[in-house]
């Protein structure tokens, strides 16, 4: 078992096979009580959700499974009530523990779940997805979609532990998989260049789920996630930089309808904005080829699937939360593994033909 330790109080456990292995498991889950709610999706259910819950019973503690119809769009306020309604039904109080274990739309959820259950209930994350493990499960924070866009309602509440076994990653399906590897690459590209280095000598066996290569970068990851969430409560501007291509990405995903993952659109952001950098003279031509290079390794997309306008970009642009005053501001690259410093903080105002000029890479050179 590898341990981390969070600056925000809890431990991410990572081993493969922890969760078939009561063992281990079991004293890592006795601390918290002997009533444990599991929450996951239907799809989550009958692969780990069910065989999680008997193995607490094992323990001979009492465990209840909570599931919800799974997919972003049952992220909301709806299935948050119908989840504590369920709770209330079965007559859970404070001396419960939520087990959360799924993708993050399931650790999002439960974590809002359990942040406001009975004023606050322990928590732990055993996320399934690779989008989980290095990225939704960290940090503590949570929350639900409305019409009005995502994650627009919820709360700060860190878990107590993150219970991450890379061997559930054998049943996702590659696109799912894939989501992960871009948060993986930005991951690379804002913090370590010899994780980046990783990345590219082992995509095929990344790809293929080998075990020690996936929990290696999974590691990884999750180091530097923990260690900008841990500067970023010392020194606010660090935050922005795992908002890497996700200025762009963001955009994308908005203009399109969502017609591209979160994935596919921060890969297409990590390009034009890695071209922003390049063409301000921040990055060198070769750095650019290899992010370039290493999308298409993990075959992620370098083209757009359909001209979109630029202005559309711009406008959706607007509405970035690093936007000041009508001008977009960008995580700047300075070379793989870092970015530059401006005024504080990690984000730079980019003028408008810039990134024009930088989005038309995408169209096909
Ligand atoms: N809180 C944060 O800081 C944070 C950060 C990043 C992302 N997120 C959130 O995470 C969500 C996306 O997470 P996601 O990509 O994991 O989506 P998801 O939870 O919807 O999971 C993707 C799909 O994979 C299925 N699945 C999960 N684990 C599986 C497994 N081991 N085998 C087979 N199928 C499995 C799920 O049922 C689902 O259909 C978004 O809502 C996003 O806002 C939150
Ligand atoms: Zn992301």
């Amino acid at each position: 078992v590898i341990t981390l330790q969070s600056s925000l109080g809890y431990s991410i456990q990572i081993a493969h096979g922890l969760l078939s292995d009561p063992a281990t498991l079991l004293p890592l889950l006795a601390p918290y009580g002997k009533r444990f709610a599991v929450i996951c999706d239907h799809n989550v259910a009958p692969l780990y959700g069910q065989p999680l819950a008997d193995s607490v019973r094992s323990a001979g503690w009492q465990a209840a499974l909570f599931s919800f119809p799974a997919g972003e769009k049952h992220k909301t306020r709806e299935t948050k009530q119908d989840l504590e309604n369920r709770f209330l039904q079965e007559k859970l109080g404070s001396d419960l523990c939520v087990l959360a274990i799924g993708g993050g739309v399931t650790t999002d959820l439960a974590g809002y779940v359990a942040a406001t259950y009975c004023r606050g209930v322990p928590l732990i994350l055993l996320p399934t997805t690779l989008m989980a493990m290095v990225d939704a499960s960290l940090g503590g924070k949570n929350g639900v979609n409305v019409p009005q866009g995502k994650n627009l309602i919820g709360t700060r509440y860190p878990p107590k532990q993150v219970l991450i076994d890379p061997a559930t990653l054998q049943t996702l399906r590659e696109q799912e998989l894939k989501e992960g590897i871009v948060e993986m690459i930005k991951h690379g590209l804002i913090a370590n260049p010899a994780y980046f280095d990783f990345l590219e000598t082992y995509a095929s066996n990344i790809l293929a789920r080998e075990e020690n290569m996936v929990t290696t970068a999974i590691v990884e990851s999750c180091r530097i996630k923990e260690k900008i969430v841990a500067e970023e409560t010392l020194e606010m501007g660090k935050r922005h930089l795992l908002n890497l291509g996700h200025t762009i990405g963001h955009a994308l995903e908005h203009i399109t309808g969502y017609a591209l993952s979160h994935g596919e659109a921060v890969a297409l952001g990590l390009l034009v904005e890695g071209q922003m950098a390049q063409l301000l003279g921040h990055l060198e031509v070769d750095a650019l080829r290899r992010i370039r290079a290493l999308i298409a390794k993990y075959s992620l997309p370098l083209q757009l699937p359909r001209p979109v306008d630029f202005s559309a970009i711009f406008a959706s642009m607007l509405y970035d939360k690093k936007t000041v005053s009508g001008q977009p501001r960008f995580v700047m690259l300075g070379s793989i593994g870092s970015c530059l410093p401006c005024s504080g903080n990690y984000c730079m105002p980019v003028e408008e033909a810039l990134v024009a000029k930088a989005f038309d890479a995408l169209h096909g050179n």
